[in-house]
């Protein structure tokens, strides 16, 4: 190899096996963020990271607020007059039920032919381990990195993200002061296609309860006499979109959107989607949504609004006569620009109390949101990306919106003012947040790989305040 990096590549493919070793321990951790139960975990998750990027020879600190997950900050800043970038990954990861649907069991991370398959494989754990990987193999390869790096891993990406929002407004680009922000928490448009993000969604997640008698009564003696609270959360979940066209009913929720531009459209279209190929790969006959837009337009620029969860009633076998005493749903919005989560909860709400039938108490929690975000993705940073991109994977990234959120994302291109990569080395079939969540194992090894040369290539770009 003649190339500049040839040093740590060679480094990185001959350590290969320590690091996937690494990566199973990592994914042994169950860092569930949603479930207080485990608490504990997520915090040993944290010190286990932080015992890593220390070991890489970062100087490390756990960082909390308001009784948060703590967040794992690195850094090493031996560059003086190079670049600084600073790396976001997230080491919380999301409940790993249905647990009966996984073929091996989430936190026993197994490997089949080139997968990896446990919960946090790909979201995050997989993907953002390459970048300290990489700085990692760097440091140790020559003593000291072409750049500046500062890490900050946080524990409550999969709630909203509330500590990390917080400390970086506090900070307000102080210790986080870089040039550009490095996130692979995302996928590539295809096996063999990387793509480079410049839009992202924003969330609104809301929980409805619904109260009515004061116990489970007998559907014969008590039916017709009474408002069903299982009847009632039905009758709300089906006023919030309108089944003919797909749009969603709430009164306002549409004011702010911002459209999708002639141009984007013309890009998405150019991607040549396989509508087909979409519907068969997640085991439906037919997609569905809103009127006049296209699939990739619906998922990547329209806003939507879902049902997560909803409950009510005999869930077991067979059939038992019973009114509900109670009933409920989770419902998330995925938003757009310029849409305002706190405002489309605020609409929510009063939409749900207004369709609300009588004879039930119903109640509206918001539990969290985030705003969507739309990148400039033009200038020296994105230019750096695809060409390593391009270097490792033999194509040069495409340029594409996706309908998850990474709610910290909107945060560091407000605060820090500086370019955000969106640089995912996921695939779509990876089962983020559902069973028998993997990541291809040559994409973990690619993405160390990626890293490395990012680190050398961002050397030599202009712009370089720190
Ligand atoms: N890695 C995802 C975000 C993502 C998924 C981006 C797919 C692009 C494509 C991230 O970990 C995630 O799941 N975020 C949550 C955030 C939410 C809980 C605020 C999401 O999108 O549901
Ligand atoms: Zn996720």
């Amino acid at each position: 190899m003649s190339e500049v990096s040839a040093d740590v590549l060679e480094r990185v493919v001959r350590d290969e096996e320590r690091h996937l070793e690494e990566l199973l321990e990592y994914l042994r951790i169950p860092s569930v963020s949603t479930d207080p139960a485990y608490a504990e975990d997520v915090r040993a998750c944290s010190r286990w990271l932080a015992e890593k990027m220390r070991a890489a020879g970062l100087e490390v600190e756990l960082i909390e607020r308001g009784g948060g997950n703590p967040m794992v900050y690195g850094e090493w800043t031996g560059a003086e007059g190079a670049p600084t970038v600073l790396f976001y990954g997230h080491y919380d990861v999301q409940p790993p039920d249905p647990l009966e649907q996984w073929r091996s069991p989430p936190f026993e991370p197994t490997i089949e032919g080139d997968h990896l398959v446990a919960r946090g494989a790909t979201d995050d754990k997989g993907q953002s381990y390459t970048h300290l990987k990489a700085v990692e193999a760097m440091l140790a390869e020559r003593g000291r990195l072409p750049v500046n790096v500062k890490f900050l891993v946080e524990g409550e990406e999969e709630i909203g993200g509330e500590s990390i929002d917080a400390y970086v407004r506090e900070d307000a680009g102080r210790r986080l002061a870089c040039d550009g922000v490095v996130v692979s928490d995302t996928s590539m448009y295809a096996p063999g296609q990387p793509a480079l993000l410049y839009g992202l969604k924003g969330l609104c997640y809301m929980e409805i309860t619904v109260d009515g008698p004061d116990r489970d009564l007998h559907s014969g003696s008590f039916g017709g006499a009474v408002m069903n609270p299982g009847n009632a959360v039905c009758a709300i979940v089906a006023s919030l979109r309108d089944p003919a066209t797909g749009r969603i009913r709430i009164p306002g929720f549409y004011d702010a959107v911002r459209p999708i531009e002639d141009w984007e459209r013309k890009e998405f279209a150019s991607l040549g989607h396989d509508e087909a190929e979409y519907a068969a790969a997640i085991g439906v006959g037919e997609l569905v949504g809103e009127d006049g837009y296209t699939t990739l337009e619906r998922v990547w620029a329209r806003p939507t609004c879902d049902v997560n969860g909803l409950w009510s009633g005999y869930q077991g076998a067979g059939a038992k006569t019973v009114l509900p005493a109670t009933a409920g749903a989770k419902v998330s919005m995925r938003l757009v620009p310029d849409q305002d989560p706190k405002e489309i909860a605020r609409l929510f709400a009063e939409h749900v109390r207004k369709v609300a039938p009588k004879g039930v108490r119903v109640a509206v929690k918001d539990l969290h949101g985030g705003e969507a975000v739309l990148i400039d993705a033009t200038g020296p940073w994105f230019e750096a990306a695809s060409d390593v991109f391009e270097a490792e994977w033999g194509k040069r990234p495409v340029l594409i919106r996706e309908g998850g959120s990474i709610p910290i994302v909107s945060t560091f291109a407000e605060v820090l003012e500086v370019p955000v990569l969106l640089a995912g080395l996921g695939l779509d079939d990876d089962r983020l947040h559902s069973p028998n969540e993997k990541f291809n194992i040559s994409h973990y090894h690619g993405g160390i790989r990626t890293m490395v040369r990012l680190l050398d290539r961002l050397a030599s770009v202009e712009g370089g305040e720190s």
